[in-house]
């Protein structure tokens, strides 16, 4: 029995994302949750609400603890056991990930990216939302939701279909070597708008073609987003091959849509 219908695999395909609902572990993100609040940076402390309202003040901490606007990145622990069981390992997420690009075909992961944390914006300006393409090499991000992110609660923000035309727009198919034309898009893409806020509950997951057009949503709530972060790749990704002329090539789950097998 797939965990991925057709219906899951065509609406990756056409739109570059995918929301699955309800999969992460309670008791590991109650860990993640945890482990979160018991190593705010300052000026945040867990029992006053309002020191989580960011700006930061200034780019600070280290990689393992950055901080810089709206944003902390706690990467510290994201290459502990449990952490990449959380997300990156936990079975049915894998069996996801097969079902896309290939059984046995994903590389093992060593760790996660960490927890990403976005502060609320408090009573800050609306500001305009902007896409990027990520532009290390891997195929198929996933963000994983550790507590509950309604909409306008800084959830990962997609520009749909905008895959299969930043596809295009880099020299070689999974590294940073961006053409002109990336940024004549993202200006296009920007300027459309028709991005969506893919908020959820805890435990919600959130599968991204490695390059679609994408943002941290902006939080205009009260809480701390609180999310897990991992990128998949394939054991025999080759970083400087130029874009193929089907941009499934790699993807035996989408091809196999392709041909009416699946
Ligand atoms: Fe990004």
């Amino acid at each position: 029995m797939p965990y991925l219908d057709h219906q899951d695999i065509r609406f990756f395909k056409e739109n570059g994302y995918l929301i699955k609902r309800d999969v992460l572990k309670a008791e590991l993100m109650a860990r993640a949750r945890q482990r979160m609040w018991d190593n705010l940076p300052p000026p945040l402390v867990r029992d006053k609400p309002e020191t989580w309202v960011g700006p930061f003040a200034d780019p600070a901490g280290d990689r393992s603890s950055h901080r810089r606007n709206f944003v902390w990145n706690y990467r510290e622990p994201g290459d502990e056991d449990w952490m990449v069981r959380l997300l990156a390992t936990d079975p049915i997420i894998w069996r996801m990930v097969e079902e896309l690009l290939g059984v046995g075909m994903i590389e093992q992961p060593e760790r996660i990216r960490g927890i990403y944390c976005v502060l609320p914006e408090g009573d800050a300006p609306v500001r305009p939302m902007t896409c990027h393409v990520d532009a290390h090499p891997f195929h198929l991000g996933v963000v994983g939701y550790i507590d509950d992110v309604g909409p306008k609660g800084g959830g990962f923000t997609v520009w749909p279909e905008s895959h299969k035309t930043f596809y295009y727009d880099f020299t070689s198919q999974y590294a940073n070597e961006q053409s002109e034309s990336y940024n004549v898009h993202r200006a296009e893409f920007d300027k459309k708008g028709g991005y969506v806020d893919c908020y959820g509950q805890a435990g919600d997951i959130v599968f991204w073609h490695h390059r679609i057009g994408h943002s941290v949503g902006h939080n205009r709530s009260n809480r701390i987003r609180q999310a897990v972060l991992y990128d998949f790749k394939k054991k025999d990704l080759m970083v400087d091959e130029p874009p193929c002329e089907n941009m499934w090539r790699d993807w035996p789950g989408v091809m196999a849509l392709e041909k009416g097998k699946a």
